[in-house]
């Protein structure tokens, strides 16, 4: 026994700690596929033990014992419906926070301050996609600016936020819309004190008026086809694209086209899709940011 893993063993022991079940090479196959089918999640041989170590934690929670019998439940029992949503939160990744890329929120503001009035309402309307949102900074991010930029045209605007993401505790959070004075130190000052209300030591709400423009619904975005949406102004989709491969990010992004107005915009997360094409959009001008406008 090599003397890190007996230094391990002994650390287990003397903590108590039970270690986590061997996963042989059969096993880690079948999660790959099963991950990767239902999330798009890609999962190279490296990560293996982060693998290990989110599926032992919360077999060990309930009980469980073996990788396979884990499996099973997940896939062949009415109980695997409930076990995945918890499942699907303790392999993704949420970090996130405030104002997290500054320079599209501009992209966006000169698209609003641009947009021409509907004539059918009499009004300008923004609708807008956050396509992974988290724990929702990113949609209130995008709500703030949108009503920030509408307020200061001189005609009358409406704008609502689509907030969606797979992980359902994520959107839980969201929904609450409660954020620590620690989590809100990318935004300035004049922003918490116009959409932020106290809610207790160190705590802030984000205020009804704000609150009440964006829904949070749960969305695979491999499963865009059964994802009854369009008509989108405003589609972004930042850090969610480096979880898969090229081949999903491609039939993703080619997707979200579909569901863009003509002259709306997509924003990716720079350098998340390189050398992509679609004849229907054609890439925004500004070196900071990766968008495209769609055509038509
Ligand atoms: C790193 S966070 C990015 C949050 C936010 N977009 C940002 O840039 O700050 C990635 C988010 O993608 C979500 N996610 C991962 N796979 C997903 C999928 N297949 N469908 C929808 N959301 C997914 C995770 O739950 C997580 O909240």
């Amino acid at each position: 026994m090599s003397v890190v893993i007996k230094k391990e063993v002994e650390s287990a022991i003397f903590t108590g700690i039970e270690l986590l079940p061997d996963m042989s090479d059969q096993q880690f196959q079948c999660w790959v596929q099963l991950l990767e089918s239902r999330i798009g999640m890609v999962l190279p041989l490296e990560r293996r033990s982060f693998l290990t170590t989110n599926l032992g934690l919360r077999m060990r929670e309930i009980g469980i014992k073996d990788y396979s019998e884990y499996y099973n439940l997940l896939t062949r029992t009415q109980d695997g419906v409930r076990e995945w949503q918890i499942l699907v939160d303790r392999v993704t990744v949420h970090e996130t926070r405030f104002n997290r890329h500054p320079n599209s929120l501009e992209v966006i503001e000169a698209y609003i301050r641009d947009k021409k009035v509907d004539p059918a309402s009499g009004r300008v309307n923004i609708e807008i996609w956050s396509t992974a949102c988290a724990t929702g900074e990113e949609a209130f991010t995008l709500a703030m600016c949108a009503d920030r930029a509408l307020s200061a045209r001189p005609d009358s605007g409406y704008f609502g936020v689509m907030a969606t993401d797979i992980s359902q505790s994520s959107l839980q959070d969201g929904r609450r819309a409660v954020y620590s004075k620690r989590r809100m130190k990318d935004l300035a000052p004049e922003l918490v004190d116009g959409y932020f209300e106290p809610a207790g030591v160190d705590l802030y709400r984000v205020v009804d008026s704000l609150r009440r423009r964006v829904c949070f619904s749960c969305v695979n975005i491999m499963n865009l086809d059964q994802t009854p949406m369009g008509g989108m102004d405003i589609i972004y989709c930042q850090n969610l694209l480096i979880y898969f491969d090229r081949p999903k990010r491609e039939k993703i992004v080619n997707k979200l086209v579909e569901y863009l107005l003509p002259g709306g915009l997509l924003i990716l997360g720079s350098g998340e899709i390189i050398g992509w094409h679609n004849d229907k959009v054609r890439k925004v001008k500004d070196s900071h940011t990766l968008a495209f406008q769609r055509l038509g």
